[in-house]
């Protein structure tokens, strides 16, 4: 099967699959008239006049913006209940923290977690990434957390395997094992690496696994004491410095994680020595505007040679959104980001995140994930406010939906 997309302005991304840091962030390796030709759900030639069969299904882009689809690295997508009472209390000034010190937060969400069947857990999520893959989003990360036992916990990663085969779009999971706890700290994270991490890595071989270090969840010296068991095995993420820096970025270098994510409270030493690291930072501005107005810096740390993803953070607490649009908006606002730099930070970036190498560029031999937009300016995607900017979303090769005329 054969598609033709002509006559758009491509934003290729294209310099191989490896993570872009500093200036090169700011390249977008525009095509301003090309075509692209895909065959069999992968993109198999791009350039300013391309051959196609006759075949072929045709798009005319009329000179509108063609990108990677969007990849959303850092979401919580699967949850049961809602936090509209945590988020009334919100508004009459709790902050986040006190809310979870009282037990409420994520553990309101671990209880409706635990109370909801695989199946139910499943279907919630299907409906989100159905949204999401409308507002362009064709690769989606989403963690597990809200289980808190390990018997809940694969419940979780079991429904978000299960969502993912019922979807066009690619899911990758990841084990969320130290994102709160019950009891005693130090008991609880012990009972993680005996028990929970051992009977996960045996489901998941491949899966990496991810903390979130915060004044009320885990400790520097817990999660140091975890990820040193689990790095044997899997790629590491982790959650620092959203409220308060804790000292984790330095023990998360020297072990090699993947992504450091949040890092609003960090300071500027520690953006420094992460931006010189082979360590990438995340940031997520969708939750800085919904809990405090607190935003990673962004900028700076593109500055200093960092390179950076951008991601919705989509969770019922603190992030109730699961639109990559938005994120670019804001952290074009608020984090110092420009919009070809908060691009970048949404495809090819964010597939070296999750360690994918077959997307987040247009390039022969890439996957067919392509968004044409409703613009012929990418900037519009950072400018324009709410509404959705894409007009059809490819995914594989396979047409998803055509939203709207050209703007
Ligand atoms: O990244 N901070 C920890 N985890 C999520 C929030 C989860 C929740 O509040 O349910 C976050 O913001």
């Amino acid at each position: 099967m054969s598609l033709l997309i002509r006559n758009a302005r491509i934003l290729t991304l294209a310099a191989g699959s490896r993570p872009r840091r500093g200036k090169e962030m700011g390249e977008l390796g525009i095509i301003p008239a090309g075509d692209v030709l895909v065959v069999d759900g992968k993109i198999a030639a791009v350039g300013p006049k391309v051959e196609a069969p006759a075949e072929a299904t045709v798009i005319e882009a009329q000179g509108r913006v063609l990108m990677p689809g969007f990849i959303d690295c850092h979401t919580h997508a699967c949850w049961a209940g809602d936090r509209l009472r945590e988020w009334e209390q919100k508004l009459n000034g709790v902050p986040y923290l006190d809310i979870l010190k009282a037990g409420g937060g994520i553990h309101a969400t671990v209880t409706a977690v635990r109370e909801a069947t695989k199946k139910q857990l499943a279907a919630g999520l299907k409906a989100r990434l159905d949204q999401m893959l409308q507002d362009g989003t064709t690769t989606v990360e989403i963690k597990s957390g809200y289980g808190l036992t390990t018997e809940a916990e694969l419940k979780m990663l079991r429904a978000i395997v299960r969502a993912g085969t019922e979807w066009p779009g690619t899911i990758v999971p990841t084990a969320l094992l130290g994102h709160a706890f019950e009891g005693d700290l130090d008991e609880y994270a012990r009972m993680v690496v005996k028990e929970m991490l051992p009977e996960v890595s045996k489901e998941f071989p491949d899966i990496t696994v991810d903390a979130f270090v915060e004044k009320g969840a885990w400790s520097v010296e817990a999660c140091v004491r975890f990820f040193e068991k689990a790095a044997k095995h899997h790629a590491l993420r982790v959650h620092a410095d959203q409220f308060n820096s804790l000292g984790m970025i330095p023990e998360a270098i020297r072990l090699h994680a993947r992504s450091i994510d949040h890092l609003e409270a960090s300071t500027k030493g520690d953006l420094i020595a992460l931006a010189k690291s082979p360590t990438m930072g995340v940031i997520l501005p969708c939750t800085g505007f919904h809990t405090d107005q607190r935003y990673a810096k962004g900028g700076f740390f593109v500055d200093q040679g960092g390179a950076l993803a951008l991601a919705t953070n989509c969770n019922p607490g603190s992030s109730p959104t699961h639109s990559i649009p938005f994120a670019i908006q804001l952290a074009v606002r608020f984090c110092g980001l420009n919009p070809a730099e908060a691009i970048t930070a949404v495809t090819v970036n964010a597939a070296s995140v999750l360690g994918l190498k077959d997307r987040g560029t247009i390039e022969p031999g890439q996957r067919a994930d392509l968004l044409l937009l409703r613009h012929k300016d990418e900037r519009q995607l950072a400018y324009e406010l709410g509404g959705n900017p894409v007009a059809t979303v490819i995914c594989a090769g396979q047409v998803i939906g055509a939203n709207s005329a050209p703007t």
